[in-house]
């Protein structure tokens, strides 16, 4: 692998989850393999989960990680060519970028979308510029429109709690939940695009109306506005807000009878419930789903460091 974009950099899934869960029973494999390397892991917009478990992840391959908050503590960056840098950006990304190649061995960068230029966001504009212009491997700690490391968690979990006899015939539900402010679609095109390449389980995506994601990430997955009849026997459920993809960036109506609730929980199979958090409690998901048995999320969560250091790994392994 030599950048971590997308599903579309991750090879064989199944190997990938392997390997992850092989680093989960022993973490400290391979801690000879990042020896004297170095990964810089950018922040444009704020992070816990993916800052702390890529840095653990990184040291438990005896790489050394640094992490640098490039919006609150960096000059700002500039990233339209051509342009007369007499405003508020102080330095253009192809006179930074390769700094950090010179500095760092791979690069994680996370850069959320603008949610007000579809065209641009789903072009990856700054994401593909830091590839363009670093010279080194490049992962994404979540871009415009797809967070990979959480998707590859996200299977991982799944994979875990999957019962062998029933390993293809699992039902995932992915269901829009109400939020108060407009978020990227990044999560949920991601899990779609994963669970669709995976091939291992029964996809159902549920949303209300005007709420569709872009079918480039969707596929061939049934896709409803009817959230009850989505959940029936059910084996997971990913839960996730996200905002308007026609009406771009947009909350076209707060639909709070979309949060997920114990009855609700009652129609599924006994489902496992999933977020890749942070979460507003009792607007997404209700204190009892949370914090009841069915919850997997704080184990999900944990699974971030495996997920990030199965890819570091493979990149590693492509290094000179
Ligand atoms: N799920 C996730 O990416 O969490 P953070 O935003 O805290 O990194």
């Amino acid at each position: 692998m030599k950048n971590f974009l997308s599903v579309h950099d991750a090879g064989n899934i199944d190997s990938l989850i392997e390997t992850a869960l092989n680093f989960k029973k022993n973490p400290l494999a391979n801690q000879s393999l990042g020896k004297g390397k170095r990964i810089g892991l950018l922040f444009l917009n704020p992070s816990m989960r993916t800052r702390l478990s890529t840095q653990i992840a990184a040291q438990n391959l005896g790489m050394e990680a640094i992490v640098f908050n490039a919006s609150q503590e960096g000059w700002s960056f500039e990233f339209e060519e051509g342009a007369i840098m007499n405003g508020t950006t102080a330095e253009h990304i192809k006179d930074a970028a390769p700094i950090l190649g010179n500095y760092f061995d791979i690069l994680g960068v996370r850069t959320f979308p603008s949610l007000k230029n579809r065209e641009e966001d789903y072009s990856e504009k700054i994401l593909n510029q830091f590839v363009k212009y670093s010279g080194i491997p490049v992962v994404s700690l979540e871009s415009a429109t797809v967070h990979p490391l959480q998707s590859l968690t996200d299977v991982i979990t799944i994979c875990e709690h999957l019962p062998i006899k029933n390993k293809t015939k699992a039902k995932v539900v992915l269901t829009w939940a109400p939020h108060v402010k407009p978020l990227p679609q990044c999560v949920a095109n991601s899990f779609s695009e994963w669970i669709n390449a995976w091939k291992h389980t029964d996809f159902v995506i549920a949303n209300p109306k005007g709420y569709n994601l872009d079918k480039r990430f969707t596929k061939d997955a049934m896709i409803t506005n009817d959230q009850e009849y989505a959940l029936k026997d059910a084996d997971f459920v990913y839960v996730k807000n996200w905002s308007n993809y026609e009406e771009y960036g947009k909350i076209i109506s707060v639909e709070k009878d979309w949060m997920l609730s114990k009855e609700k929980l009652q129609i599924t199979n006994n489902a496992k419930v999933m977020h890749c958090l942070p979460v507003r409690r009792n607007v997404e998901l209700s204190d009892e789903i949370l914090d009841g048995k069915n919850s997997i999320i704080t184990e999900e969560a944990g699974n971030r460091v495996w997920a990030a250091q199965a890819v570091l790994s493979d990149i590693l392994n492509g290094l000179p």
